[in-house]
């Protein structure tokens, strides 16, 4: 249930995270009436701005991010009436005092009882600083963990709200690695319940990334097939068409192990690997992703330079536009060896998946966006029948996350006629024969669970820890051992050929959607 009154603190205020994706996902929130009743969002950033101005700004993102269909300016404006302003900086303390001010003064204004959600939309290095410093001031947690905190000072009126909420969200990825990842845990765990802790990964927001459990958990058909025995190997596929899209000093810093593998691509192997959980809450189903995460194969010496492939984008001709290289990207360092392609193979030594290769791969300039998981099922022991040009037909289950969402399930049908030859062909499932997906994004879910209190969506200390230390090898070997290539693409091309080289089956290539 939603609490009665909130506000939304958003560090990170001006940033690119909440114009394209946090403001536009809490108008629809609020247009659909999942918002509390007295809903507050208070932007915070350096940059100064008065509240109009904050607003006049917000309502042109709006206008710009969301498609004409789902913009209603009489509504954004209603919206915006909720929205304020604060100029803060994360990283001056006195600011804190000024932020805890001004929410009790925000609170006695909008008659709210002191129910805050912070959401750091920040840059990663401020994800150590932000918390350490609501701690400090006593914006954590609630008066009965402290008696003496300022906080009891200057609350005006818990007897509205036996228990305050305060959450706390925080963007991936969370951690540089595997020991600064156990570093933020302290210090989050120094003021924070683990209850309290939001670590969001957008990918668990989407509709088709849900779905991944209805379909192995609420249908009998697939779970008898759905392990070592039938599956061959599972190809998971997350890629862009665009390149760093002025996010270069993120990204230079990051990469696409830290942007996108050791978090969306590695939920996706969890979902698709994990064992039933007991019954759908956040500690059952939380408890079989930490299981999958444990369960990776740890990589030995050398298995980075066999098991993975990572690649960078060069300037190249593509749709008729010459491209720039990733290097000559705004504020990446030009002799930059951070990768924006990664292909890898990792094993999950369990009884389900022993001996079954995962194959991840996600790469920016690539030649489409696409993001699906493709599950191989073994051939038949014995063909029989042939196809008209002698290839065999794959047996494959093709979960398509974005775009064209659905799943396809291919098989070998007869071709009709005498004779006994087969032919490819497929059973699809669209969204549009069940309603279709709804208009909201990823992030409005997620938002409006934050709110509700529900966690379930969100990674928990022992499966960034566990995530981390599988990866974190790979990071390691990369720093330390220059024999290991850093292979360049041409933009608008499917990677380093190289990438192929990790398959087990000689035979196999990586499924290029279309
Ligand atoms: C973000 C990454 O988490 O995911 C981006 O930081 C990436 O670099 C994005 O572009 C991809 O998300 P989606 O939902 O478009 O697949």
């Amino acid at each position: 249930q939603l609490p009665c009154s909130l506000t939304l603190v958003i560090f990170g205020g001006s940033g690119d995270l909440t114009m394209r994706k946090l403001i536009p996902s809490l108008l629809q929130l609020y247009q659909q009436g999942h918002t509390p009743e007295k809903f507050s969002v208070l932007g915070l950033g350096r940059t100064r701005y008065s509240d109009e101005d904050y607003r006049n700004h917000l309502l042109e993102a709006l206008q710009k991010y969301l498609k004409p269909e789902e913009f209603d300016r009489e509504k954004a404006v209603e919206f915006l009436r909720r929205v304020f302003y604060l100029n803060l900086d994360p990283e001056k303390e006195d600011d804190y005092e000024m932020l805890r001010d001004y929410l009790k003064e925000l609170d006695r204004e909008t008659d709210s009882c002191g129910n805050y959600i912070f959401y750091l939309a920040t840059p990663p290095s401020l994800y150590g600083v932000v918390p350490k410093h609501l701690i400090r001031v006593g914006l954590n947690d609630i008066v009965q963990e402290d008696a003496d905190s300022n906080y009891l000072k200057y609350t005006h009126d818990l007897s509205k709200c036996k228990h305050p909420i305060r959450r706390i969200v925080i963007e991936k990825p969370f951690g540089y690695d595997l020991e600064s990842a156990r570093r933020l845990t302290d210090i989050y765990q120094h003021g924070f319940y683990e209850d309290q802790l939001y670590r969001i990964d957008h990918y668990l927001g989407k509709e088709t990334v849900q779905n991944i459990m209805a379909l192995r958990f609420a249908n009998g058909f697939f779970e008898p097939l759905w392990n070592r025995n039938y599956i061959k190997c599972v190809e998971i596929t997350a890629v862009e068409n665009m390149g760093v899209e002025g996010r270069g000093g993120y990204y230079d810093n990051s990469g696409a192990l830290r942007d996108m593998v050791q978090n969306h691509l590695a939920q996706l192997v969890a979902l698709t690997a994990m064992e039933p959980p007991v019954q759908f809450d956040a500690e059952h189903f939380r408890n079989e992703v930490v299981k999958v995460y444990q369960s990776f194969r740890p990589l030995k010496e050398g298995d980075v330079h066999k098991n993975v492939v990572r690649g960078q984008y060069t300037s190249a001709e593509w749709k008729g536009e010459i491209h720039k290289g990733y290097r000559e990207e705004d504020k990446v360092n030009p002799g930059s060896r951070t990768e924006t392609f990664l292909a890898m193979k990792l094993f999950i030594d369990n009884w389900r998946w022993h001996g079954v290769p995962f194959y991840l791969r996600t790469g920016k300039m690539m030649p489409t966006k696409v993001s699906e998981i493709i599950i191989h099922f073994h051939s038949t022991p014995h063909q029989m029948f042939g196809t008209r040009d002698g290839t065999s037909v794959p047996n494959q289950l093709i979960i398509r996350l974005q775009p064209n969402e659905g799943i396809v399930l291919k098989f070998a049908a007869k071709v009709p006629g005498s004779g006994f030859e087969v032919k490819k062909t497929s059973m699809d499932f669209t969204y549009d024969s069940i309603g279709g997906l709804p208009t909201t994004n990823a992030y409005a879910r997620l938002l409006e669970d934050a709110m509700l209190g529900d966690p379930t969506l969100f990674t928990r200390s022992d499966a960034v820890e566990a995530s981390w230390k599988f990866f974190d090898p790979i990071l390691k070997a990369w720093e330390t051992d220059p024999s290991i290539p850093l292979y360049g693409y041409p933009a608008g091309t499917w990677g380093p050929l190289q990438s192929h080289e990790i398959m087990d089956d000689p035979t196999q290539t990586w499924t290029n959607p279309c």
